[in-house]
């Protein structure tokens, strides 16, 4: 019998309504859009508005949509991974709650954490159980509402982030398409480049911590801009490199979504002309576990079966890794 593989059978995002536009955030810190356009390629960016609404449920809506499109029942679905940092609550994961509102309930769902890498690094744990043969629709949800950890009087990390969340259902194939081989790596000596200072067990919330404004976002931009530049093009080079796959064979880079002049630089270390290379980052900004698959939602019209995509991204930890995904419709 061939060997299972774990191919993207569909792919559906949700964006909430609200756009925070560089010229609103030009009223709220001392920026501008001319600064924020030539340093990062970000306009504008989605924010989830609304008392009582939270990662899941841009995560259920995702997920309900996905069921429609691929035509599956809620009662199907075996399993729901979540990649976030940005759970509702501490506990139960997101993936439980945003099961429950897409009437979910034969499944079992859990979170995963890997900062900007979590949805590459679940789309592989999903893959796994996939190929196993014992699970036949897993569902890997990319959710972030980065307005809740965002401080809105520090430009130089307001100004990046937004709200969003897109999910694929994986399914297997005894054809040569779906998830066929990745890259990965962490390492954690350097995690005060990009993390946040308090509200874990480290930190826990205090008057303190929030007096100190220490529930927020912290980035060293440049330190993290260099290290991802080398890193996502190294890495996307080692995945193609053990699978003989030349810049002629990828159809589509499809990079983390955190600065414009990452992803060019990226592109090129490749030797892909930017007509190869997805990007959407002017219309969301970062959302964290959902610009991945929000490239390949946006995207989707123009892929075909047997594509060849490199999905890359690095993030805080630092984690990062490379995929080498065949598109399988
Ligand atoms: O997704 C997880 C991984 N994250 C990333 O990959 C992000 C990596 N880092 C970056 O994308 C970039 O480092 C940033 C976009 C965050 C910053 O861009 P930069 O070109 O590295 O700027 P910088 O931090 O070196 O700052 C340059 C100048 C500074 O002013 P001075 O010291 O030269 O006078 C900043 O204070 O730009 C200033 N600045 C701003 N000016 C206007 C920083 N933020 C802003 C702002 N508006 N929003």
């Amino acid at each position: 019998m061939a060997h299972i593989k774990a191919a993207i059978t569909a792919v559906h995002g949700h964006l909430p309504d609200y756009i925070l536009t560089n010229q609103e955030l030009e009223q709220m810190v001392d920026t501008s859009d001319e600064w924020i356009s030539t340093r990062t390629g970000i306009k504008e960016r989605r924010i989830l508005k609304g008392a009582g609404l939270a990662t899941s449920d841009m995560g259920g809506e995702a997920v309900k949509g996905l069921l429609d499109k691929r035509g599956i029942g809620p009662s199907e679905v075996d399993m729901v991974l979540c990649s976030t940092v940005t759970p509702d609550m501490k506990f139960p994961a997101a993936a439980n709650l945003i099961s429950h509102k897409a009437g979910i309930k034969n499944a079992f769902s859990y979170d995963m954490n890997a900062a900007c890498s979590g949805f590459l690094y679940a789309l592989v744990t999903a893959a796994n159980y996939v190929e196993s043969g014992r699970y036949k629709k897993v569902v890997v949800v990319g959710a972030d509402k980065m307005s809740s950890i965002v401080d809105y009087t520090d430009r130089q990390t307001c100004v990046l982030f937004g709200d969003a969340a897109c999910a694929v259902m994986l399914e297997p194939t005894q054809e040569d398409v779906g998830v066929m081989d990745h890259v990965f790596g962490s390492e954690g000596s350097s995690w005060q480049y990009l993390h946040m200072k308090a509200g874990g067990s480290l930190k826990p919330p205090s008057h303190e911590t929030i007096d100190a404004r220490e529930h927020f976002i912290y980035q060293e931009g440049q330190t993290v801009f260099k290290l991802a530049v080398t890193k996502m093009g190294d890495i996307s080079l080692e995945v193609m490199k053990r699978n003989n796959l030349s810049a002629e064979d990828v159809s589509w880079l499809v990079p983390h979504q955190a600065n414009m002049r990452i992803i060019e630089a990226t592109g090129r270390r490749m030797n892909l002309p930017p007509e190869k290379v997805m990007v959407n980052i002017q219309k969301y900004g970062n959302t964290t576990n959902a610009t991945i698959p929000l490239c390949l939602w946006d995207y989707e019209d123009k892929l075909n079966k047997g594509d060849n995509l490199i999905l890359t991204a690095f993030g805080g930890g630092f984690t990062w890794g490379a995929i080498w995904l065949k598109w399988a419709y």
